[in-house]
């Protein structure tokens, strides 16, 4: 993983903001989520140039040009279009003519899904150089009149560089350890959107039962870590940093003391950020990584659970 990098929309829309649209609180929603503010795409503002800001700046970050690029794996649930693509309109503002350029879906779960396929495509020896991106706006498919949602998710993009390198046969290995995915659509009725091109036609707003999501979530995530951990025999005592999805911070905190990991090695980013689905591990990862909390050689484990449902756990070397 060469570098890492992030882009949030400048309008920040505060809980004392929302209590003017939707009988809600402060209080309430710190209480019961931990989210202060989220950042919202201006108008006309999209998936792909938030996608693309952020793309830009982790190709700085890891100090490689576009042009090396030959795989770019997009996040979203929150494309430009039904198609083509987003990742194809980042390709393209990249000026990136070669290589492949697709997106993959799986809600709050897609960044732990695109870097398991992009680490997947690396390792099969196709492709050399990957641009693996989280972006979601959030804001578009949200019912503003809804207090049960419409406060609890946020616009913004994270992304990393990943490099096909051979292990040394000495030392430690690097990157991305293991990559652990599961789904179960049994339970798609319980957080989904009513709306889609082969459905209604239309686009459609979020739709959720909170608390059967708050239900499944600390379980299933810990049972997934636990596998990456299974897989490569570390142990959460390893871990130097856990970068969790910021769906909620009662959540985070469930999974974090479940697992038995300390508070203090925990990256958050769910009060700043909301929940910004596919795009929130890099946008916590790239906090941690600019601030220097995380530093070369450092574990990290990263986790999501969403939409589906589907969950997933990765293990990286930084
Ligand atoms: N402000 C004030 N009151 C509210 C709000 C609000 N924004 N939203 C709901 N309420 C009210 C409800 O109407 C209800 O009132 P009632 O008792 O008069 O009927 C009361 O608060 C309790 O509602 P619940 O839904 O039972 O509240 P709960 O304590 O379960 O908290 C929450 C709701 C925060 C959504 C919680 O269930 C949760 O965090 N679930 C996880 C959902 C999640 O994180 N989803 C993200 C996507 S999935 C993922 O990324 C993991």
């Amino acid at each position: 993983m060469l570098g890492c990098g992030s882009y949030l929309p400048a309008q920040i829309l505060t809980n004392a903001d929302l209590a003017r649209k939707v009988d809600t609180s402060d209080e309430w929603i710190v209480q019961r989520t931990g989210i202060r503010e989220r950042h919202v795409a201006a108008p006309g503002e999209t998936t792909s140039d938030m996608a693309t800001l952020a793309a830009r700046a982790a190709l700085a970050h890891a100090r490689v040009d576009a042009q090396s690029i030959d795989l770019i794996v997009l996040a979203t649930s929150t494309p430009d279009n039904t198609f083509p693509a987003s990742a194809v309109t980042v390709q393209a503002a990249l000026g990136i003519t070669h290589g492949a350029a697709f997106d993959v879906q799986a809600v709050c779960s897609g960044f732990v899904y695109a870097l398991a396929t992009a680490d997947s495509l690396l390792k099969s020896g196709s492709f050399s150089r990957a641009l693996v991106i989280g972006a979601e706006t959030f804001s578009r498919i949200l019912d503003w009149t809804d207090r049960g949602t419409c406060v609890l998710f946020g616009d913004g993009a994270g992304a990393v560089v990943l490099d096909r390198q051979e292990q040394a046969d000495q030392g430690e290995e690097r990157g991305i350890l293991t990559v652990r995915l599961r789904s179960d659509g049994r339970h798609k009725s319980k957080l989904y959107v009513d709306g889609g091109p082969s459905s209604t036609g239309t686009v459609g707003h979020l739709r959720m039962e909170g608390k059967e999501v708050f239900r499944y979530a600390v379980a299933m995530i810990t049972d997934v870590v636990e596998d990456a951990f299974e897989a490569t025999g570390y142990t959460a005592a390893d871990v130097d940093w856990f970068i969790p999805h910021q769906a909620n911070k009662r959540i985070i905190d469930g999974s974090a003391h479940k697992l038995g990991i300390p508070p203090g090695k925990i990256v958050v980013t769910v009060d700043r950020h909301g929940n910004t689905s596919a795009a929130s591990i890099p946008l916590a990862l790239n906090d941690a990584v600019a601030d220097r909390r995380i530093k070369r050689g450092d574990l990290l484990l990263l986790e999501a659970m969403g939409g589906g449902f589907t969950w997933g756990a990765a293990l990286v070397r930084w």
